[in-house]
């Protein structure tokens, strides 16, 4: 828990939960803080299974995955390659897109692009449009922009903290995400869930302030559009290759159209995260769904190939 990302604060927390949750189903658990690289190695070595609660960055990109596998120490959750893919938002499109995934339009900035920048946007993509950095989370640099006027501020500004960029059609209508769990052998959609953000959207005060959110579960749909949902964001999951559990966030159009906006490898779990409340829909505790993904961790190990040679 903890790392170095923007979201280090939201992964402290559902670090802590986590660790209380594993201790109380009798695990001996060492929470292990993350605040500078060079502790994380000699930790690792003392370590049976581990239960990433990073979020962002290296934790969740298939970096610290990477790690783990060289080391040969099993981890809860998706592999390097659905990580990576995942984190990298619009390698994520581009997946979707190739599976006939509903994705927003978009633009992805490019340096060369800069002086046609503005009239590209205007043309294509319209207002009001979504400016956000290809691989950070938490809402983190996400910037609805209204008009023309603001967008070359905004980019200049989303692309000189974070570097590579891209921007969205903005999807009209419901905030809706689905969490995705392992039970019996099966990843499976969970119960939706409607956030209704007191704000202009689902920000990072809204996702982590109590009291400025409001959540709708299970979210308020017909049947059909409910399974619809479901489908497509275990699609999603697939599609970049998850494994276990995940969170795919989508909006939903007043006709009833889901579109893909990411899918979370590490969802947050602390008391205001969405994957324990979706879980908690299906009667699923928040140590029973601790203990699902830490399983995880095992059923991956047994799926790999038997043949790799080991010191
Ligand atoms: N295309 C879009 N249309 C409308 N709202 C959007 C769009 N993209 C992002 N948002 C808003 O910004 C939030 C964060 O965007 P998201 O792509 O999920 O990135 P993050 O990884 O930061 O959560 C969404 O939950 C939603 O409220
Ligand atoms: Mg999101």
């Amino acid at each position: 828990m903890g790392g170095l990302s923007p979201e280090r604060e939201v992964s402290l927390r559902s670090g802590k939960n986590v660790c209380v949750a594993l201790s109380r189903l009798g695990y001996r658990v060492q929470a292990l803080q993350i605040d500078h690289p060079d502790q994380l190695v000699p930790a690792l070595y003392e370590t049976d299974i581990a239960f990433i609660c990073l979020h962002g960055g290296m934790g969740e990109d298939g970096t610290l995955q990477a790690l783990l596998e060289i080391l040969g120490i099993p981890y809860v959750g998706s592999g390097v390659l659905a990580c990576g893919l995942a984190m990298n938002k619009i390698q994520a499109k581009r997946l979707f897109q190739s599976q006939k995934l509903p994705t927003a339009l978009w633009a992805e900035y490019r340096e060369e692009l800069w002086p046609v920048w503005r009239e590209q946007i205007a043309e294509e993509i319209g207002f009001p449009c979504v400016v956000k950095p290809v691989a950070e989370g938490s809402s983190i640099g996400v910037q609805i922009v209204h008009s023309e006027e603001e967008l070359i501020p905004a980019s200049q500004a989303t692309r000189d903290e974070f570097g590579n960029f891209f921007v969205e059609k903005f999807i009209p209508g419901k905030e809706i995400t689905t969490g995705i769990l392992r039970i019996d052998g099966e990843d499976r959609a969970l119960p939706l869930i409607e956030l209704r953000p007191h704000r202009e959207f689902y920000d990072y005060i809204a996702k982590y302030t109590p009291g400025e959110c409001d959540f709708i579960i299970p979210a308020e749909l017909d049947a059909q559009t409910t399974i619809r949902v479901q489908e497509i964001a275990l699609q999603a999951h697939r599609a970049l290759g998850c494994f276990g559990f995940s969170r795919v966030d989508l909006r939903l159009t007043p006709k009833g159209e889901p579109y893909l906006l990411e899918v979370n490898t590490l969802p947050g779990m602390t008391d205001t995260s969405d994957l324990p409340k979706a879980a908690a829909a299906l009667g699923i505790s928040f140590d029973d769904l601790v203990e699902r993904m830490l399983q995880t961790a095992l059923e991956k190990e047994k799926l790999k190939p038997k043949h790799v040679l080991t010191a």
